[in-house]
């Protein structure tokens, strides 16, 4: 018996461009899939934002992607993983895949000693939400957890401050708590962050282990393409459409940074 496939697309969403670094892995994994990428940069961020309205952004991306008719969805996004993926999971058949359980996931496997300690940086509303201590404390009790908010990355990252010493001044200054008590591992909960991984290494030292979710979402689709998802015909060919929510050149300037290689050749601007 041949084979049952799915062309299907897989919608991936951010609040903006951070995505990209989560796309950029999934590019590579995937070869012959048909992603479409939706980047919400009308109302980017979500990071400082209420529960409820980024229930309401996440839904309403969703639904665009849903409309194009995916096979499934990855929210790339942490805040709208942390935030609106259950209200999503309610609105929706289509599987989700978010990537707070993928990174926590990670950041066990990769757990050396019983009694490590675990970091995690993220918007501020993702923080608060408590999301990773939360699954991390399902999929392991009693661990040490520490969380610390680090919103200025993301501008710095935007505006492409990668190798600038008040990039490390910040870095620095945000992480001082895990120098003062440090943690074996830090999950890196934010999409723009695992652009400032080679800084952020730099100031932790080699103790410190970094969890890069976007590497994590990975392994998370490859389950879920065998246990929900049909893979596309090998012999398919990649193809990825851009979608934003506001003003298109700015996208394409700013996704260089976050996939390197990869064009970004057109970006169509829609309403949702
Ligand atoms: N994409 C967001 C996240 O991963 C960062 C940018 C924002 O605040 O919207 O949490």
């Amino acid at each position: 018996m041949d084979t049952p496939y799915d062309s299907r697309p897989i919608g991936i969403f951010d609040s903006g461009v951070g995505g990209l670094t989560v796309l950029k892995e999934l590019i590579a994994a995937f070869p012959h899939e048909h992603f479409i990428y939706l980047g919400d940069t009308a109302r980017v961020p979500y990071g400082a934002k209420s529960v409820r309205t980024v229930e309401r952004y996440t839904i309403q991306v969703a639904n665009f992607l849903i409309q194009r008719n995916v096979k499934g969805l990855i929210a790339a996004c942490n805040t709208a993983s942390a935030l609106g993926l259950g209200a999503l999971r309610a609105h929706c058949e289509t599987p989700v895949l978010g990537v707070i359980q993928p990174g926590c996931q990670k950041a066990l496997a990769e757990m050396k000693s019983r009694s490590g300690h675990i970091g995690i940086i993220g918007t501020r509303s993702t923080i608060a939400s408590g999301a990773y201590p939360n699954t991390l404390a399902l999929l392991k009790p009693a661990l040490k957890v520490s969380s610390l908010a680090c919103p200025l990355f993301v501008p710095l990252v935007e505006e492409g401050w990668i190798n600038h010493g008040a990039t490390r001044l910040i870095v620095e200054e945000n992480l001082a708590p895990f120098l003062k008590d440090p943690v074996d591992i830090l999950i890196l909960g934010c999409t723009h962050y695992p652009v400032l991984k080679p800084i952020i290494a730099q100031v932790l030292g080699p103790r410190t282990q970094l969890i890069d979710s976007a590497e994590a979402v990975v392994e998370a689709l490859e389950k879920l393409m065998n246990q929900l998802l049909l893979p596309t015909q090998p012999d398919a060919k990649q193809r990825v459409d851009f979608y934003v929510t506001d003003v298109a050149d700015r996208f394409q300037e700013v996704a260089g940074r976050f996939l390197g290689e990869i064009a970004v050749d057109r970006v169509e601007m829609v309403d949702l």
